[in-house]
C-alpha cells in the first residue's frame, strides 16, 4: 500500500488564498450560451430566457470570477452586434467555431447573468481583428457613469448604472496560429501595451491581463512572455496562462494522472520570465498569473471534428466538444486545483474552462434537465473549502513511474489553514490506479484538531474509472462520506480509495 507522509505547521503558510483562483469561463461556443446559460422559452428560463435550473448549479458550485465572451470568439467579435434592441442585432459568421452568432445574448445579458450568479465578471477583448479604440468604446460602454455616446448607449439600452467591469484580458490566446489576428510577441506585446494605456485613461481602476502561452508546448513559449512583458510591463496586471490535458493514445493514465506536474512546471516558469523581465527593468512591481483557461479537454477528439477541420454547415449553437467527464478526470482536476492553490502567492486568478456543456464543469440539455459533471465536484470543494492562508505542505511520498514526467509522487497534496474558524483544510489525491494509500498528517502545531469533515470522490462498487454522470444519472459520481480518518497524538492518519481525490477538514478544540 503506498504511503506518504506530509507535515503542516500554522506558521508555513504561502500566502492568503486568492478568492479569485476559482474562477471559469463563459464562452460563445457550442452550448455555452445558448441552451447553456440562456434558453428562452425553456420552462425553468426566467424572463430574460436565463436558465433558472443552470443558475441554481453555478451558485451552488460557486465560480467567483467569470471570463466572458472567449476564448478564439472574442478574436472576431464586435461586442456592439450584441447590445441594444434584440430584434436588430445581426446575426454573424463566428469563424472560430464555424457558427452562426445570432447575438441574442451580450454584454447586457452577460452582466445581468453574473450579478444573479454571484459572480464577478472579467472581460476579453477583441484585439484580434480589433484595436485600441474599440477597446476604449467598449470600456466606456461599460464602466463610465453618462454623458458620453457610449454610456448614454448603455443607458438607452435600459442599464442606467454602469457595469463596474474591473478585470480586463487584452485579448486572447494571440500567440496561437489558429487565433484570428494571431500576431507574433513584438506585435502583440506594442499592442497590449498602447491599449492598456488607453484604456486606463478612461478607467484607472481597471485591471488588465496579458495574454501569454496557450499551452507549455507552443514553440514560442517563454520567449513570447519575456518580449510581451518586456513591451507592456508597466501597463499590465496579469499575464495569462492556459492549458488543457488528456488521456489519449501514446499517453496513457500514468502520465495523464501526472498533469499537474506539467502544470507546475508551467507556473514555475512563467514566474520566473516574469521575475527576469522584473529585475532587466528595474521595475518594482510584481507580475502576477491569471491561469484562465485550464481543464481536461479530449482535444484528439475534437481535431477529428467537422468544425476543427472547418467543413460541414454553418449552424446555431452545435454541439462543439461535449466531453463528459469521469471519475478519472475528477481526480486529474483535484491535482491541477492542488497546484494552483500551491502557487496562489503568483497565481491570483483562475479560469476553469469552461462553465457549461463545452468542457463543462456543468451539463444542460436543451429543454431538458441541468447536472454537474464530476469535474464540478473537487472544483465546488476547494472553492469552499480553500480558505484563509495557503499552508506549506512538506510532503514525502512514495512515487510510481511514468513516461512522461519521470517519478512522480502517488499522493498529491494542498492545504489551508483558516484561523479564523480553526479549520485545517487537505485536498488529498491517491494517483494509484489499484491501491490505497495510507498518509499521515503531522498537525502538532495547531493544537488539538479533530475531525470536522471528511469526503471523498471515487468510483463506488460496481464502477469504474470510467464511470460518468449523465443526464439519466447525474450523481453516480460525487461524494461519499470518508470514514478513514483520525487524529491522535499530533498525527492525523487518513486512507485514501485508489484513484480517489479527497477533502479532510479539521478544526482545534475549543474550551
Ligand atoms: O476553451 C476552448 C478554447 O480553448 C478557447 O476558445 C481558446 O481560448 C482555447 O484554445
Amino acid at each position: 500500500m503506498p504511503r506518504a507522509r506530509l507535515t503542516i505547521d500554522p506558521d508555513f503558510t504561502i500566502a492568503p488564498v486568492p478568492r479569485r483562483l476559482f474562477g471559469s469561463f463563459v464562452e460563445h461556443m457550442g452550448r455555452c450560451v445558448y441552451t447553456g446559460i440562456y434558453e428562452p422559452g425553456h420552462p425553468k428560463a426566467d424572463e430574460d430566457g436565463l436558465r433558472r435550473d443552470v443558475l441554481d448549479l453555478v451558485r451552488e458550485v460557486g465560480p467567483t470570477v467569470v471570463r466572458y465572451p472567449g476564448g478564439n470568439f472574442v478574436s472576431g467579435y464586435e461586442w456592439e452586434d450584441g447590445v441594444g434592441p434584440r430584434d436588430r442585432r445581426p446575426r454573424r459568421l463566428d469563424r472560430a467555431w464555424r457558427s452562426i452568432e445570432t447575438n441574442e445574448f451580450g454584454l447586457g445579458e452577460f452582466a445581468r447573468w453574473a450579478q444573479l450568479a454571484g459572480t464577478e465578471p472579467m472581460m476579453a477583448l477583441n484585439l484580434g481583428t480589433r484595436g485600441v479604440q474599440e477597446a476604449c468604446d467598449l470600456l466606456e460602454y461599460a464602466n463610465h457613469p453618462s454623458g458620453t455616446k457610449y454610456s448614454d448607449l448603455r443607458r438607452a439600452h435600459g442599464d442606467a448604472d454602469p457595469f463596474g467591469i474591473r478585470l480586463w484580458c487584452l485579448g486572447n490566446e494571440m500567440d496561437g496560429p489558429w487565433q484570428v489576428g494571431h500576431k507574433t510577441a513584438a506585435e502583440y506585446g506594442r499592442l497590449a501595451a498602447e491599449t492598456a494605456r488607453a484604456m486606463r485613461l478612461v478607467d484607472p481602476t481597471i485591471e488588465l491581463v496579458a495574454c501569454g502561452s496557450s499551452s507549455r508546448s507552443m514553440p514560442t513559449f517563454g520567449e513570447w512572455e519575456r518580449v510581451v512583458l518586456e513591451e507592456a510591463y508597466d501597463q499590465v496586471d496579469f499575464v495569462s496562462a492556459h492549458a488543457y490535458y488528456e488521456e489519449r493514445e501514446g499517453l496513457g493514465p500514468a502520465d495523464f494522472l501526472a498533469s499537474a506536474v506539467d502544470m507546475d512546471a508551467f507556473i514555475e516558469s512563467v514566474v520566473a520570465t516574469a521575475d527576469a523581465v522584473r529585475a532587466k527593468g528595474k521595475h518594482t512591481k510584481r507580475i502576477n498569473i491569471s491561469f484562465d483557461e485550464w481543464n481536461v479537454w479530449y482535444q484528439s477528439r475534437f481535431h477529428e471534428t467537422a468544425i476543427s477541420k472547418n467543413e460541414g454547415d454553418w449552424q446555431v449553437a452545435p454541439r462543439v466538444i461535449e466531453d463528459e467527464y469521469s471519475v478519472t478526470d475528477a481526480v486529474v482536476v483535484g491535482t491541477l486545483l492542488n497546484s494552483l492553490l500551491r502557487h496562489g502567492d503568483r497565481v491570483t486568478i483562475g479560469c476553469q474552462a469552461q462553465l457549461v456543456n463545452v468542457i463543462g464543469l456543468l451539463r444542460s440539455e436543451p429543454g431538458g434537465s441541468a447536472w454537474k459533471q464530476s469535474i464540478a465536484h473537487p472544483f465546488e470543494q476547494v472553492r469552499r473549502h480553500a480558505t484563509g492562508e495557503i499552508l506549506a505542505v512538506q510532503a514525502r511520498s512514495d512515487r510510481y513511474e511514468t513516461p512522461k514526467f519521470g517519478d512522480v509522487d502517488l499522493v498529491d497534496a494542498a492545504g489551508t489553514w483558516d484561523a479564523e474558524t480553526g479549520t485545517v483544510s487537505l485536498f488529498l489525491v491517491n494517483r494509484d490506479l489499484a491501491e490505497p494509500a495510507t498518509v499521515e498528517v503531522g498537525v502538532r502545531g495547531f493544537g488539538d484538531l479533530r475531525v470536522q469533515h471528511a469526503a471523498v470522490l471515487a468510483a463506488a462498487d460496481g464502477q469504474d474509472r470510467h464511470t460518468a454522470n449523465d443526464e439519466q444519472h447525474p450523481d453516480r459520481v460525487g461524494l461519499r462520506p470518508l470514514d478513514a480518518v483520525t487524529v491522535e497524538d499530533g498525527t492525523a492518519h487518513v486512507t485514501l480509495p485508489p484513484l480517489s481525490w479527497a477533502v479532510v477538514q479539521l478544526s482545534t478544540v475549543r474550551a
